[in-house]
């Protein structure tokens, strides 16, 4: 029977992961996997984390089962920080449980949405590609819309028309902040349309809120997740810690059920913990626990706070120094100055991209996308004119 099985080829992100690590040059450049890293190149954990690791091993005394839900404390305690300190439960419609990692709560998402009768997805394009290997894998049909504007910005016809197509039975996932891969966010108005527009529409909306603080801060990165909250009567959230509190392989996230009535949320949340049980039955705990102790202690909240803004300082400056570079080759580098996160997008060829990894030892994804956060003071003028020679 198992002969029967097709290879498959390796996640070309991930993939990524290992052909740099094989490549013997010292001056190679990694802007391919969404990691954070600092000036000098390196992916610490967070003080904060690094201090309530080791409070929860000195006072962690069972490691007995939590059940699907996982850690109630971390899932609760995240809720202000998404839903806002007024609204966190919105009366009583809002629910959530902890995932393993934001793919483990997408997932959730979708087969929550499956079972309510959802069978088309809207997704942008361009999105992340585990969104669509998602939903082809649990059968579900998708259609897109244009999510970019060649210049650099979030293209409106483009969801103005998906949403007016949307039929009864439909879903559209929205990237909340730090859109993957194009750094390429509404804003603040462009939400507010949307919010009206779905508030009108019958499609269910997913919002996937995987960078929250990376972008323009906490608050801020929230606040289209928070327009659609208050204007539709139901929808689901995707939630990732992983990189705002560093969490990446200890697979740290949540998933949250908005409801139209109160006495429906009970319901809803037993299917997602029914789903749960029979995918991985219980989250992991530990990356959750270490999250819940920090957004519990007063001191600790205010360093991963403190942490979290240095990397969305650092971010921008070298987004700055991209976009001054202006035109670079036969590229400009301008719109990635009001881009958001770790990814933008630049309009290489294959063939470039091809050329940037062999000659220049610097690797990204195969649709152009850089982690900016994989460049430093020390290593963008090198990235800058190898843009220059393959692409002038
Ligand atoms: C990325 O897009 O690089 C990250 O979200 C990591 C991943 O799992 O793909």
């Amino acid at each position: 029977m198992l002969d029967n099985l097709e290879q498959q080829p390796a996640d070309a992100l991930l993939a990524l992961i290992k052909l740099h690590d094989s490549d013997p040059r010292a001056d190679k450049i990694d802007l391919g996997v969404g990691v954070y890293r600092t000036g000098q190149g390196e992916t610490p954990v967070f003080g904060a984390i690094k201090a309530a690791e080791k409070r929860l091993v000195e006072t962690q005394n069972s490691k007995a089962y939590l059940g699907p839900e996982g850690d109630m404390g971390f899932v609760e305690a995240l809720m202000p920080y998404i839903f806002g300190k007024d609204a966190p439960t919105m009366g009583g419609r809002i629910e959530g449980m902890q995932t393993p990692g934001g793919t483990g709560s997408l997932r959730l998402a979708f087969a929550v949405a499956k079972r309510a009768g959802i069978t088309r997805f809207w997704m942008g394009d361009p999105t992340w590609p585990n969104h669509p290997q998602i939903c082809r894998d649990l059968g579900l049909d998708m259609a897109s819309f244009r999510h970019a504007t060649p210049d650099g910005t979030a293209d409106m016809d483009g969801i103005r028309a998906a949403i007016a197509e949307a039929r009864e039975g439909d879903a559209i996932l929205l990237h909340g902040c730090c859109h993957n891969p194009t750094g390429i966010d509404y804003t603040e108005s462009q939400w507010d349309e949307i919010a009206r527009l779905l508030a009108d529409s019958p499609v269910l909306p997913i919002l996937d809120l995987a960078y929250q603080g990376l972008g323009h801060g906490m608050e801020e990165d929230a606040y289209g997740l928070r327009r659609v909250a208050v204007s539709v009567p139901e929808m689901l959230v995707a939630y990732s810690c992983d990189k705002n509190f560093g969490l990446y392989r200890d697979r740290t996230g949540a998933f949250y059920a908005m409801t139209a009535e109160q006495d429906q949320l009970k319901r809803v949340m037993s299917n997602a913990h029914a789903l749960a049980r029979a995918n991985w039955s219980q989250p992991p705990d530990h990356g959750g626990a270490a999250a819940r102790i920090v957004m519990e202690d007063e001191a600790l909240t205010a360093q991963w706070l403190d942490e979290l803004d240095q990397m969305r300082t650092r971010m921008r400056q070298v987004r700055e120094k991209l976009a001054a570079a202006g035109k670079v080759g036969g590229v400009d580098l301008t719109p990635l100055g009001h881009q958001n996160g770790l990814f933008s997008i630049i309009p290489f060829t294959p063939d470039q991209v091809q050329a940037m990894r062999e000659k220049h030892g610097v690797y990204f994804a195969g649709s152009g996308r850089i982690n900016v956060a994989g460049l430093t003071m020390g290593n963008i003028d090198k990235f800058t004119a190898a843009v220059a020679e393959v692409t002038g």
